[in-house]
């Protein structure tokens, strides 16, 4: 584990950058413990849930941060965080970031490190006395898990116009808080025009989450584009009644459903072949007590696959199922989308650059789709976006133990300075 700058063979072979340019590892890596600190959970991990009182603190730090580096900070009234860097000449900026929202069973580094890497870049080109000749900004967007209010990438969805600013706001989460009440509540409801700055190219650094990089020993995931994603809530009601003395042929029981469709979606990701992924994640059963058959049963299925067909096939084969067990045990069904997202394939501007300074800077590299959701794919809307990968050690996301190796972090971001720098400095 060298926490150090890497040393790849080749380094800064075909890059524009000035000799020796580098990020500083050991900041970049103790900037990520130190927000990793924030909404900290007792086991390691951290919850940070979107909007709630440790989302405030993270940002409150990111901010502060941002001001330390001499950035320009903006605000949207969807709480999105825009820290700008002026260039030689005035225009669009060069965007990366993410998000440093997490799951309620995050790790220190999904979203966290694409801007906390940003900040270093911005960090090392100050140390050099560098000023790019496009404009340079980092993001970060609000409510990119989608675990707390859905959609996912809500955040940067508003920012590209895909979502009205007022269906964000008036967004719920299970408790029945709103979007915007929370927004002001946290105090991160700014004044800045949503949508702004226009962004000139985006890139976005994030771990894998998956297994491909660490099981292959590969350094660097050129990433092509993200696949679909289709979340929908199912509500089954049926009746509660007594465990002991209800025969099994008088139940409506939505438990017995809710499981019959989980049981059918695994089957499914078999039928329709390697790439569709199948999820139920989560699970809320009424009365949810050990001797009361369950009246109502709230369940989530993700669904996800690079291929818009074969996506669009699994959501009707679900609902299909759904329908006819519903019927079959009595119970009523309903549907509600959570999130549907077609897959996004990313700009050749930005992923051969990808390619060319990961190249440049002699890492071993695959080019991939992402299996996450990601802002950059709300991005591609209007600018050429891409993205880069680093490996998750045993492809753990999602969870706790979230891991990647120090001189992986520090030369995702070596590869992003690269990368920022050679867009920057790119002809119209
Ligand atoms: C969101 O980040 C997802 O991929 O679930
Ligand atoms: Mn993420
Ligand atoms: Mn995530």
């Amino acid at each position: 584990m060298n926490p150090g700058p890497h040393h790849c063979a080749a380094a800064n072979a075909t890059t524009a950058l000035p000799p020796g340019l580098q990020v500083n590892g050991p900041r970049l890596l103790a900037s990520l413990a130190a927000l990793g600190e924030v909404g900290a959970l007792p086991g390691g991990g951290v919850c940070r849930l979107a909007l709630t009182d440790a989302d405030r603190l993270g940002r409150d730090w990111t901010v502060a941060r941002m001001h330390e580096l001499g950035l320009r900070v903006t605000v949207d009234a969807m709480g999105n965080v825009v820290g700008h860097l002026a260039g030689e000449v005035d225009g669009p900026p060069v965007m990366t970031g993410s998000h440093i929202d997490t799951v309620r069973t995050g790790g220190l580094y999904d979203g966290n490190y694409g801007v906390l890497a940003g900040l270093e870049v911005v960090a090392a080109l100050r140390d050099a006395g560098l000023r790019p000749k496009r404009p340079l900004a980092v993001a970060f967007f609000t409510n990119e898990e989608g675990a707390r209010f859905q959609p996912d990438m809500m955040g940067s969805l508003v920012y590209v116009g895909g979502l009205p600013l007022a269906t964000a706001l008036a967004t719920r989460d299970a408790e029945g808080l709103s979007v915007g009440d929370e927004l002001q509540r946290v105090g991160y409801q700014g004044t800045a025009p949503v949508g702004q700055p226009a962004v000139d190219s985006f890139v976005e650094l994030h771990i894998e989450q998956g297994p491909v990089l660490a099981q292959q020993g590969i350094q660097v995931g050129v990433v092509e584009g993200v696949q679909g994603i289709s979340w929908t809530e199912f509500t089954l009601s049926g009746q509660s009644n007594h465990a002991g003395t209800t025969p099994m042929a008088m139940r409506h029981d939505a438990a017995l459903v809710a499981a019959q469709v989980a049981v059918f979606v695994r089957g499914l990701t078999q039928r329709l072949g390697g790439r569709q992924l199948a999820t139920v994640g989560a699970l809320r059963l009424t009365p949810n007590l050990v001797n009361v058959i369950a009246s109502q049963a709230v369940f989530t299925v993700d669904l996800r696959n690079t291929d818009a067909a074969v996506l669009a096939q699994a959501e009707s084969e679900v609902l299909a199922f759904a329908t006819q067990a519903a019927q079959a045990e009595g119970v009523q069904l309903r549907t509600r989308s959570l999130a549907r997202f077609d897959p996004v394939a990313f700009d050749p501007l930005v992923v051969d650059l990808v390619q060319q300074q990961a190249t440049a800077l002699g890492c071993t590299q695959l080019r991939m789709p992402s299996g996450a959701g990601h802002d950059a794919q709300m991005l591609a809307r209007v600018c050429p976006a891409g993205m880069i990968f680093v490996p998750s050690v045993d492809g753990l996301s999602h969870n706790v133990r979230e891991h990647t190796e120090p001189a992986d972090l520090v030369l995702g971001a070596q590869l992003l300075l690269q990368v920022m720098w050679a867009l920057a400095h790119r002809n119209a």
